[in-house]
């Protein structure tokens, strides 16, 4: 009996050695934390459960049948992150390089299909040379079970990767179909085809980091959602993302304990609007002056700055922020800000994370490079996400809610449940200079007469009365008294019931 036990530790500690002290020694020579070292940091202390340790591949072509390490290259299991479940995998670069065998992605799909069934969130610790080239198809039909089940995954648990080494060809589509991507920046790349292929196909010239590093893509093309410096950030970030997020779509998200009061004024919000309608301020003051002690957990932050999407809590509660940035392009809706928006309140409305809205919008980014980019379907997305929405959706208007934009930012008729407006609010069409030189076309040699005009616009529809004289307003509340107004407002919405009618799925403009 003993004897078993003993061969039992040695087993495990054989498994724990992943490919050998070497190989070990050269993750942290690149900085990067060993697979099980990533785990230990990510869950809470001694939370771990591990599956399939001693699995091993079946392949025997190429001298693999006496290259069998023992776990295949990736770990997996679950445990908590603040004493909530989640599951895990952690791909071992030591280990044939994290590449992806049959049994390796075996293991994967074990935890995936274990997290959609028992309803908890499922986060992916990439690090991987791809496809494990001597097994060839094997390799590939594994990929396509793990990609099957991201997809069946979705909307049902959250799923998190963070990039922390490799991940090229098809083998992105799986981080690509979870709904938050993190990189940690320099040793971590995505894309689809290399730079050698890239340099042979188009001659163009570029690094990994380039092609599709941490910067590339939360900057340039918006695949990622945050990046990191270092191993150690990225964990410690994933799990305060998921302290804002439910289990599943099930459940509602964690209430946290709040030292804030929800009544709070902030005198500062009254003078937030300047004096002149065409200087920006930062809407980030206002959303950290509205949440729980100033805590705004931002999503996407370096791409599309226009827009502003994350995660706040109000009376220990999660809510969705969007919001428009007066600071970048005066906070127009565009291509990428529709796309980005688009997308965080498709999650928050899976999720049952209600969403508010804060909106200073001059309307759509004009230009061709908008119209041929497609702007009428990326904004048509935003709109879609909106108003198929079923949680509670609170907007508040502080300034310009113009034209088709208005329309979109949550407004009452996209069904908003509350909709308030500041009393610097601008509801209109347009803004009085363009829309008096539209009507009064004839007299723009006139100056003083177009001045003139310009004013009574300004005077009949540059405020948000007219809105609320319509009820599209429900009250026009003091910027002060935000946080109060919103929070009861949540508060009052708790037991919200709306469904739309069954379809099997919807068509929104992709
Ligand atoms: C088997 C692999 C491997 C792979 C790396 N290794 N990638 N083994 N299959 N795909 C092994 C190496 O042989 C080496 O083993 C160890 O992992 C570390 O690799 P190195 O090359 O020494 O490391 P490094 O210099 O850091 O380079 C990392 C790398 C490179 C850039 C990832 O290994 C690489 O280019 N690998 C091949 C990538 C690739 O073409 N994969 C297929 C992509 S297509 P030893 O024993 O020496 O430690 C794909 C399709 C997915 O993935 C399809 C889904 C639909």
């Amino acid at each position: 009996m003993k004897d078993i036990l003993a061969e039992l530790e040695e087993r495990r500690e054989n498994a724990r050695l992943g490919g050998g002290q070497k190989r070990i020694d050269a993750q942290h020579a690149r900085g990067k934390l060993t697979a099980r070292e990533r785990i230990e940091l990510l869950l809470d202390e001694g939370s771990f459960e591990e599956f399939d340790m001693f699995i091993s591949h079946r392949c025997t072509d190429f001298g693999m049948e006496n290259n069998k390490p023992a776990g295949d290259g990736v770990i997996t299991g679950w445990g908590t992150i603040n004493g909530r479940q989640v599951y895990v995998f952690s791909q071992d670069f030591t280990v044939l390089g994290g590449s992806v065998s049959a049994t390796h992605a075996q293991k994967i799909c074990k935890i995936q299909d274990m997290a959609i069934q028992n309803g908890a969130p499922i986060i992916g610790l990439n690090d991987s040379g791809g496809a494990r080239i001597q097994e060839g198809v094997d390799a590939l039909a594994g990929y396509a079970e793990i990609f099957q089940r991201n997809i069946m995954a979705s909307g049902v648990i959250p799923q998190i990767s963070v990039i922390m080494g490799p991940c090229a060809g098809g083998a992105v589509y799986s981080p690509a179909m979870t709904d938050f991507i993190f990189m940690v920046k320099d040793t971590s790349y995505m894309f689809v085809t290399g730079p050698d292929v890239v340099k042979t196909v188009t001659n163009e010239q570029v690094t990994a980091e380039e092609l599709g590093g941490a910067s590339t893509h939360t900057k340039k093309s918006s695949v990622a959602d945050g990046a990191f410096e270092n191993d150690v950030e990225a964990l410690a970030e994933v799990r305060r993302l998921v302290d804002f997020l439910p289990l599943n779509n099930r459940e509602k998200p964690p209430v946290r304990p709040f030292f804030d009061d929800p009544a709070r004024i902030e005198d500062s919000l009254d003078t937030l609007i300047p004096e002149n309608a065409n200087t920006p301020y930062d809407m980030k003051e206002l959303i950290t002056k509205v949440a729980d002690e100033g805590d705004f957990y931002e999503i996407q932050e370096d791409f599309a700055k226009n827009i502003l999407t994350g995660f706040v809590r109000l009376e220990g509660q999660t809510v969705g922020v969007v919001a428009n940035q007066p600071m970048v392009l005066a906070g127009c809706l565009d291509i990428d800000s529709s796309r980005k928006a688009a997308r965080f309140v498709r999650f928050c409305d899976a999720f049952e994370i209600p969403i508010l809205t804060f909106v200073d919008v001059p309307g759509f980014l004009p230009g061709t490079s908008q119209e041929y980019g497609g702007v009428i379907k990326h904004g048509a997305k935003l709109l879609f996400a909106y108003g198929e929405a079923t949680v509670p959706k609170v907007t508040v208007i502080t300034r310009k809610a113009y034209g088709g934009a208005y329309d979109v930012m949550a407004s009452k008729h996209l069904r908003g449940d509350f909709n308030y407006a500041w009393p610097t609010a601008e509801i209109a069409v347009m803004g009085a200079k363009g829309a008096t030189e539209i009507i009064h076309r004839a007299d723009l040699s006139d100056a003083e007469k177009i001045a003139a005009k310009t004013a009574e616009y300004e005077d009949r529809f540059a405020n948000p009365f007219v809105a609320a004289e319509r009820g599209f307003i429900d009250e026009v509340i003091q910027p002060r008294s935000t946080r109060r107004r919103v929070a009861r407002a949540f508060a009052s919405l708790r037991n919200k019931k709306l469904q739309n009618p069954w379809k099997k799925h919807d068509n929104i403009p992709l």
